[in-house]
């Protein structure tokens, strides 16, 4: 079990780093979207390995580290590259890093990912903004005993997606003619993609997009009090909707071919902040 203590020694490592610049943002960029980080302004950069108490991505497409600067004129904290429970991390460890952003002050989390398309409506290459998320006994990094600094034993999830952030970003994504669904993500451990049988199951459960990440940075963002964008960029349509088998390269294609849009649509949000 990670203590307070172990947060606050990370937190006033990255401090250190940091000579007074305070993040208020922290940017999670999935799976082949970790270009981002290349238009942070001023940037200082600290591989997750130098932080005590951290851990490191092993993930394609996530190189493991802080890129911390201005995006669009606001200080941020990316993180480029983030950890997954299917790496053999526990939920706790996966989500570590938001409560050492909130530490250093980041009030606000926007989180990416690359996901499968369950709803039928959608197809690769959308853009899905989260209005919630679905993840059934599997594992929670709150479990164990709680740490009252960060929030409630039983913390409130009704809204775990900002609703003000919402109506901003598809604002945003109407001046820029970009395509924004909105949808309900359903977690999944992975590493292997889901049977098509599963996607039936899941599709049936109210889930749009399927993926292995985010759920947990969440859960501990939302119990922190931070507000929370999500973003999906459908990579792939799920198993079973297309006659076709699944692949590891085309999330990582089609995650590549977004970057672009994908920027300007999250560059475009953080200005209107
Ligand atoms: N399933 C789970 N995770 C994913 C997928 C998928 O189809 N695509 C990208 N991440």
């Amino acid at each position: 079990m990670l203590q307070y203590k172990d947060y606050t020694e990370s937190a006033d490592y990255i401090k250190g780093r940091l000579k007074g610049f305070s993040p208020q943002y922290l940017l999670v960029l999935g799976s082949g979207l970790g270009a981002m980080a290349q238009s942070v302004q001023n940037q200082i950069c600290i591989p997750y390995s130098d932080i005590p108490h951290f851990k490191t991505s092993t993930a394609p497409g996530h190189s493991g580290q802080f890129v911390c600067g201005e995006l669009a004129g606001k200080p941020v904290i990316v993180m480029q590259g983030r950890l997954h429970f299917y790496e053999g991390y526990s939920a706790e460890e996966v989500a570590y890093p938001v409560r050492v952003a909130k530490l250093l002050g980041a009030h606000s989390l926007i989180v990416t990912n690359a996901a499968g398309g369950i709803n039928t409506d959608y197809k690769v290459g959308d853009l899905v903004v989260l209005k919630d998320f679905i993840k059934f006994g599997l594992p929670n990094p709150l479990i164990g005993k709680n740490i009252p600094e960060f929030g409630p034993r039983f913390p409130d999830m009704s809204y775990v997606f900002d609703r003000d952030y919402t109506r901003i970003i598809k604002e945003v994504a109407g001046e820029q003619g970009v395509i924004l669904r909105e949808g309900v993500y359903f977690y999944a451990t992975g590493p292997q993609y889901e049977t098509p049988a599963e996607i039936r199951a899941f599709r049936t459960l109210g889930g749009d997009v399927v993926g292995m990440s985010t759920v947990h940075e969440c859960i501990y963002a939302n119990h922190a009090g931070m507000k929370i964008l999500g973003i999906s960029l459908v990579t792939n349509m799920a198993a079973g909707v297309l006659d076709q088998p699944l692949s590891e390269q085309e999330v990582l294609d089609a995650g590549a071919a977004a970057q672009g849009s994908f920027s300007r649509l999250l560059l475009a949000f953080l200005q209107k902040l």
